[in-house]
């Protein structure tokens, strides 16, 4: 049997860049090792959206479909959906027993998200639970291992203690899980700041090839650059960044920063082949997309079956957990 792997995504906007080369393409590489489960975690999206709640379910089928764009297989991987587990929230419940509500007010995400997110009103016990929560997502499995980005490492390692400590009252019962982190850096949004939906500054996957180039169009470079010949900035440029990141002909990439270095290149060409490398990388997610998106209604299903599949499993661990707390009345 291959290690289990559990991750899952907020369904709260259209996927990007940064979702591709942050999550996605990672997702897709560990089919090949791994028992792979993905969950559209909308309960979590809850946890910060619960005034706006109308785009959920939308951007659930959507964003699988981006998931099965950028390679996830949904014969190989379970895609599900979190809600349609209610098991996750008994075993979340079970947790809430025994951790200590410090534990959660010390994650770091916790207060800096309070912080960030001014305009709404975080003081909920929803979001004060999210880590522990997404430890419920990922344990009621089993899994082994947890691709996410380094931003959540701290509640994996908050899982792991609540797990120790449940272990301590009830019996072992889970492996801890670890996180798999992502090799690539996080990837800028097209005006060189975090890339986020509210500042709209990312290109998204389901863009079309004339969206793409206009976007690249107006990136962000080098501030300095006022003429061509104005020798330039590569490090820190998101308009390399993303060529590294998205141009596989490494000799044009190499090619256009020396010139640039050297005032010898206009912006116009460096983000004309930009967009060219874009466009050819994300040609074969839109074909995918296209043909999942050809067949109406087969995202849900794929989701609704695979959701089945999913709750078996976390039954399951739930008798298993009944068992272990004292739970059985037969
Ligand atoms: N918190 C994750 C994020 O924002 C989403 C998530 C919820 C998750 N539950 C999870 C990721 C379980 C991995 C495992 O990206």
């Amino acid at each position: 049997m291959k290690p289990r792997v559990v991750s899952g995504m907020r369904p709260t906007g259209k996927l990007h860049l940064g979702h591709l080369v942050g999550a996605l393409q990672q997702w897709t590489r560990l089919q090949d090792d791994y028992d792979c489960m993905y969950f559209v975690a909308d309960w979590h999206a809850l946890t910060s959206e619960y005034s706006d709640t109308g785009g959920l379910a939308g951007y659930a089928c959507d964003n699988a479909a981006d998931w099965i764009a950028a390679g996830v297989d949904p014969d190989r991987s379970t895609l599900f959906i979190q809600s349609q587990v209610p098991e996750h929230a008994e075993l979340y419940l079970l947790l809430q027993m025994v951790v200590p509500i410090p534990w959660l007010e010390r994650v770091p995400t916790y207060k800096e998200q309070i912080e960030q997110l001014a305009e709404k009103d975080l003081s909920t016990l929803g979001f004060l639970g999210y880590p522990l929560l997404q430890g419920a997502d990922v344990i009621i499995y089993k899994a082994n291992y947890v691709p996410v980005g380094d931003d959540q490492v701290p509640h994996l390692e908050l899982d792991r203690e609540v797990v120790r400590r449940f272990h301590g009252f009830f019996g072992d019962l889970f492996p801890e899980p670890q996180p798999l982190l992502t090799r690539f850096p996080r990837l800028p949004g097209l005006d060189n700041r975090k890339m986020s939906k509210s500042y709209d500054n990312a290109i998204s996957l389901s863009d079309d090839a004339a969206t793409v180039k206009k976007k690249v169009m107006r990136m962000y470079t080098d501030p300095k650059r006022i003429r061509a010949d104005i020798p330039g900035t590569v490090e820190g440029n998101p308009v390399f960044t993303y060529h590294d990141a998205f141009n596989p002909d490494t000799a044009e990439v190499d090619d256009l920063k020396s010139r640039y270095r050297a005032g010898a290149v206009g912006d116009v060409e460096v983000k004309q082949k930009l967009a060219r490398a874009l466009n050819a990388a994300l040609d074969p997610l839109r074909e995918r997309r296209a043909e999942v998106l050809a067949r109406p209604g087969r995202v849900r299903e794929i989701l609704m079956d695979g959701s089945l599949r999913a709750r078996r499993i976390a039954r399951e661990t739930m008798e298993q957990v009944r068992g272990a707390v004292g739970l059985t009345y037969k």
